[in-house]
């Protein structure tokens, strides 16, 4: 039989696989709490302007409460004939009130509805990211803190290059997370227009108050323009962007849980409760969900290029293609969701080898630019020819299988005859790191500084 939503113009109801492809109440249900919110707010200021009696919208707003406690329950016959959740919701209504259920959708379309629901509902999931990523960045601020004044080596190429402070590569993805974190309010505050009023493309002939819907549902005002309500998906782009980009931080972090936990680095041990054991080799213990969390990125960026390719080179207003934007933003979300979590746990949760950190921080000539540094600032020597004679000095380290400190004073004055025994200062790794004192950089002063505007900021 036709569709008693927009069955008035067919004889017979859709092919089995037309319902198929074109049903989305299989994922859209996630947003009943939102089409419900919608609708409620619809209803009432209908009714304000007299274009309901007071009484339909009543019976409209009770009977949608009693919708929402049925999903809520978890029995709701969900039907796809009834394609979405919008008409899932409307069709019950008819059921639960009658008559009045036919009167909601007065000066609204399934257009304007659904980009209200589907911001509402990424709205949501911008606060749940945000609150994610401050409390990743508590557990980062907590390693900081208990190892502002370990070393440990900095890398550049994976290369051993200078010393740094634990607290310093911890306070590094906090500074990175504030970033996500300000990209996800950047595009709330961008996004919070409400579209409901737009009706199907081009606003409605009805005197609705746009204003107090957008109010009621906590925009900040309604869209301006209602082809643009109803056409445009930036919002969640934006959203898909500002995950890829968090998933990004998390997928390097990762990367270098999985080094740093290995074997042959052992700079970090992750708790039992964040690793997995083999079921064929017992010695194992394998950063699993960090592997995971490199990998989400997959997915999320994924999930950005598919639905930028959706909304790529449509004509305005509405086209059905964009139907496909849900599944990818629910699929990032829910990642990107269990992905902070994951990695606030194993932050929380991992340990840092600090004596393997200390011995490590040294290896690889990590104080060689000490060196050359000394040469400057003791002997005036211009930099690129300190960086030459400091280099002949690796060379010979290397050949004779010891670190700097290790040279005596005759074979550093082989490189240079005005070096003096205070040179051994500068080639320890707690005097690199204390030396580094420039705004940002890895001394412990400056990594209790940064830790402690970021505490006052997080609360
Ligand atoms: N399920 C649809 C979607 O997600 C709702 C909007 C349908 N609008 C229409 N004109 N068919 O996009």
């Amino acid at each position: 039989s036709a569709n008693t939503m927009w069955g008035g113009r067919f004889a017979a109801g859709p092919d089995a696989i037309m319902e198929a492809i074109n049903a989305s109440i299989g994922y859209d249900k996630r947003l009943y709490a939102q089409d419900i919110a919608g609708s409620r707010a619809h209803a009432a200021m209908l009714a304000a302007q007299g274009i309901l009696t007071h009484a339909d919208a009543e019976a409209i707003g009770a009977g949608l409460l009693q919708v929402l406690a049925e999903i809520e329950a978890g029995d709701f016959p969900f039907s796809a004939a009834l394609e979405d959740i919008h008409m899932n919701v409307e069709a019950r209504l008819k059921e639960v009130i009658g008559e009045p259920a036919g009167r909601l959708h007065t000066a609204r379309s399934r257009n304007d509805q659904v980009a209200t629901d589907f911001k509402l509902w990424v709205r949501d999931q911008i606060d749940a990211a945000i609150s994610g990523i401050e409390a990743l960045q508590k557990a980062f601020l907590a390693q900081a803190e208990a190892g502002a004044d370990w070393v440990m080596p900095g890398f550049t190429h994976l290369q051993s290059a200078q010393p740094v402070t634990w607290g310093h590569h911890m306070m590094a993805y906090v500074e990175m997370l504030g970033r996500d974190a300000g990209r996800f309010r950047d595009a709330r505050a961008r996004m919070n227009e409400c579209p409901l009023g737009a009706a199907a493309l081009a606003g409605t002939s009805f005197p609705i108050d746009r204003h107090a819907t957008a109010h009621a549902l906590g925009f900040d005002r309604p869209a301006a323009n209602s082809l643009d309500a109803v056409a445009d998906r930036d919002f969640a782009l934006e959203f898909l962007s500002a995950a890829s980009i968090c998933a990004m931080h998390l997928s390097r972090f990762a990367e270098e849980l999985v080094i740093w936990s290995s074997a042959q680095f052992r700079f970090v041990r992750l708790s039992d409760g964040f690793s997995t054991g083999s079921s064929i080799m017992p010695q194992k213990r394998n950063p699993d969900a960090a592997e995971l969390l490199r990998a989400k990125l997959g997915r999320i960026l994924g999930a950005n290029v598919a639905l930028f390719t959706v909304m790529k080179g449509l004509p305005l207003a509405y086209s059905k293609d964009m139907q496909e934007d849900k599944e990818q933003v629910f699929d990032a979300a829910d990642n990107l969701m269990l992905g902070l979590a994951a990695m606030t746990g194993m932050v929380r949760d991992m340990t840092a080898n600090r004596d393997i950190l200390e011995a490590a921080a040294g290896a690889g000539f990590a104080t060689a630019t000490d060196l050359a540094d000394w040469l400057v600032r003791s002997l005036n020597l211009p930099f690129r020819e300190a960086h030459h004679v400091t280099g002949a000095l690796v060379a010979l380290a290397e050949k004779k299988g010891c670190d700097l400190a290790d040279l005596t004073l005759a074979e550093l004055q082989s490189g240079h005859p005005g070096i003096t025994q205070d040179i051994y200062s500068v080639l320890g790794v707690h005097n690199s790191v204390a030396s580094r004192t420039s705004y940002g950089g890895t001394a412990p002063d400056q990594v209790r500084a940064q830790l402690g505007r970021w505490k006052e900021k997080l609360g």
